[in-house]
């Protein structure tokens, strides 16, 4: 599917994968709808790329309905949602003293990262659906999810990030399935790691970094946001491609801790 005179819109989109996300689908003539929490960021990237920005809590179903119509209101027609907004988090099930996992974390990262991700795409997929078919196929648009290798083998500390990110994974196809009846194709991207500001800037970030490098088989580095926003684009691009699950990790797989 060509984006070239679309709306896209990008949860997420004021850093990291999304922002990289929203960068190329702007450069390929797509408008570019940058929905974040991040007001500052996700201002000044969308006035660069001739965008809107739409502040967004993806957990709140209201801010997504209101950033959904900023895409719609921007006159393309929106035929591309790019779910990127997310947060990590880590904490043992059962902690070093004896204490268990907290359920208002659990829930937060279940709120912003699956539930969030839920939200974008069927309000997404419903504006969508009001666009008219772009080819003989009756295809009208695209949503992609991020997910994480971690939803496939989270380790330590990770039971509700892989929660969440195992709940897009499985969302997958259930999805494409359903939006099949509305031409709109469902593909989930499985990151291992990249190097996003999700890490952090400090000196202990870089330091985890390099640790996490250790088990990543070729290229021997993490990966770049612009190189996942390469298949974002080719997954739009390619209109064969539906209802897949991708991991996107230079063959890591990861390890206990
Ligand atoms: N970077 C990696 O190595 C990696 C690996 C696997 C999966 N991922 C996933 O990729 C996605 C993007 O991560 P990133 O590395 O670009 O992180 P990032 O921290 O650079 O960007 C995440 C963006 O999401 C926004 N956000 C957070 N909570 C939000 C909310 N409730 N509503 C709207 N926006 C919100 C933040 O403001 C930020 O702009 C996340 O879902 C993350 O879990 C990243």
């Amino acid at each position: 599917m060509d984006v070239n005179g679309s709306a896209a819109i990008i949860s997420g989109g004021a850093s990291g994968l999304g922002e990289a996300t929203a960068r190329e689908l702007a450069r390929q003539g797509a408008t570019v709808v940058v929905a974040d929490l991040n007001e500052e960021r996700g201002k000044a990237i969308a006035d660069e790329l001739g965008g809107v920005f739409a502040r967004t809590d993806v957990s709140d179903e209201e801010q997504v309905q209101a950033a959904v119509d900023a895409a719609v209101a921007t006159g393309k027609p929106l035929r591309v949602v790019i779910n990127s907004a997310g947060i990590g988090w880590a904490e043992r099930t059962v902690n070093r003293e004896g204490a268990p996992h907290s359920s208002a974390s659990y829930r937060k990262v279940i709120e912003v990262n699956l539930i969030g991700t839920f939200h974008l795409m069927r309000i997404g997929a419903a504006a969508i659906a009001r666009t008219a078919p772009v080819d003989a196929d009756g295809q009208r648009g695209v949503v992609i999810n991020t997910a994480s290798v971690a939803a496939l083998e989270g380790q330590t500390g990770q039971l509700a990030y892989s929660a969440s990110k195992g709940g897009i994974v499985g969302m997958t196809v259930p999805a494409a399935r359903d939006l099949s009846a509305i031409g709109v194709r469902v593909n989930t991207i499985c990151p291992g790691i990249i190097d996003t500001p999700i890490y952090g800037f400090s000196s202990n970030a870089e330091e985890f970094k390099a640790k996490l490098v250790a088990p990543v088989v070729f290229p021997k580095r993490l990966g770049r946001p612009d190189e996942f926003a390469q298949l974002v684009f080719s997954l739009i691009q390619n209109d064969y491609m539906n209802a897949e699950v991708i991991r996107f990790d230079g063959g890591i797989r990861f390890q206990p801790k």
